[in-house]
């Protein structure tokens, strides 16, 4: 049973088959030819397929419908209060692991193996412990889908709300039909916001994202915070939106949410990751990262 408020259809909750259609279908947006996966044999990933673009179609026409800022601000006044269940990292690993979908036979690699493959990538290449960790946990956040969350409060790309919504943003053409599109507060350039305020005064759409930010607000380098908060605003990071929100601090910060994409992108590899260092994770988790009372 969820925690969702809301009444959705299962159609609704669910447009996409799992949540890898979304990061297929980034991939299909964002295509490197100098992926960071190595061992990597192109014709052992799956085909994206037409029946995943309708997916992902539909799931952002859903997400541009309901994402509006105060289904946002509903969603922060449940969740960030952390009180829905505690949990040892481990289990919490293990918990998200549920998101796999027994049903597809595609699915081959864990939730846990792309966050494993993420920061092997990143200290493969030698960056500092800090952003091993961001590797090993971005994610996380998506056991919001456990809580039972539609699929388009998780994932997908993220944007400012309150404030006109960029047409760069994927499929923005359905935003038309989100009731903030005419609503005076909330359809203008600035919106509810002052120019130049900085993201960290921004509202932005509920999802995985915020959510892990909130979990590790404190704990890691502020650059490790905005890759987490901000690893899948695509409209801010690869397409160059809403300079007029930023602060100097946010344009500072941008260059860690650009190093960290690549390896959130291409470090997903058909061979499982084995070679985690188990002592990293340990010295490097306090305890209560995943603590939510
Ligand atoms: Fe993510
Ligand atoms: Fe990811």
């Amino acid at each position: 049973m969820g925690i969702s408020q809301n009444n959705f259809s299962d159609k609704e909750v669910n447009p996409l088959k799992n949540l890898e259609e979304w990061e297929e279908d980034l991939l299909q947006r964002y295509p490197d030819p100098d992926s960071i996966a190595t061992a990597k044999k192109t014709e052992e990933y799956r085909v994206y397929d037409e029946s995943t673009k309708d997916h992902v179609r539909e799931f952002y026409r859903i997400n541009h419908i309901y994402q509006t800022y105060a289904f946002v601000q509903e969603k922060r006044n449940n969740y960030l209060k952390f009180d829905k269940k505690e949990m040892p990292i481990w289990d919490a690993f293990q918990f998200l692991n549920q998101l796999v979908d027994d049903s597809d036979p595609d699915t081959d690699l864990d939730q846990f193996q792309h966050l494993l493959q993420t920061s092997e990538a990143i200290r493969r290449d030698g960056h500092p412990d800090w952003m091993v960790l961001v590797g090993l946990m971005h994610d996380m956040g998506k056991v919001l889908c456990l809580f039972g969350e539609p699929q388009w409060a998780v994932v997908g790309d993220t944007f400012p709300v309150g404030c006109a919504f960029s047409d760069k943003i994927v499929y923005s053409e359905f935003f038309k039909d989100n009731p903030d599109f005419t609503n005076p507060a909330y359809n203008t350039r600035l919106g509810v916001y002052e120019k130049g305020c900085g993201l960290r005064n921004v509202t932005m759409s509920w999802g995985h994202d915020e959510y892990v930010y909130h979990m590790l607000k404190g704990r890691i380098p502020e650059g490790g915070l905005y890759m987490l908060r901000y690893h899948s605003f695509y409209s801010w990071h690869r397409e160059g939106q809403y300079d007029y929100l930023l602060d100097d601090h946010d344009r500072e910060m941008l260059k860690w949410v650009e190093l960290f994409n690549p390896y959130d992108l291409y470090s997903k590899n058909p061979e499982p990751q084995i070679g985690i260092s188990y002592d990293l994770i340990m010295k490097s988790l306090l305890p209560n990262t995943c603590r939510q009372h």
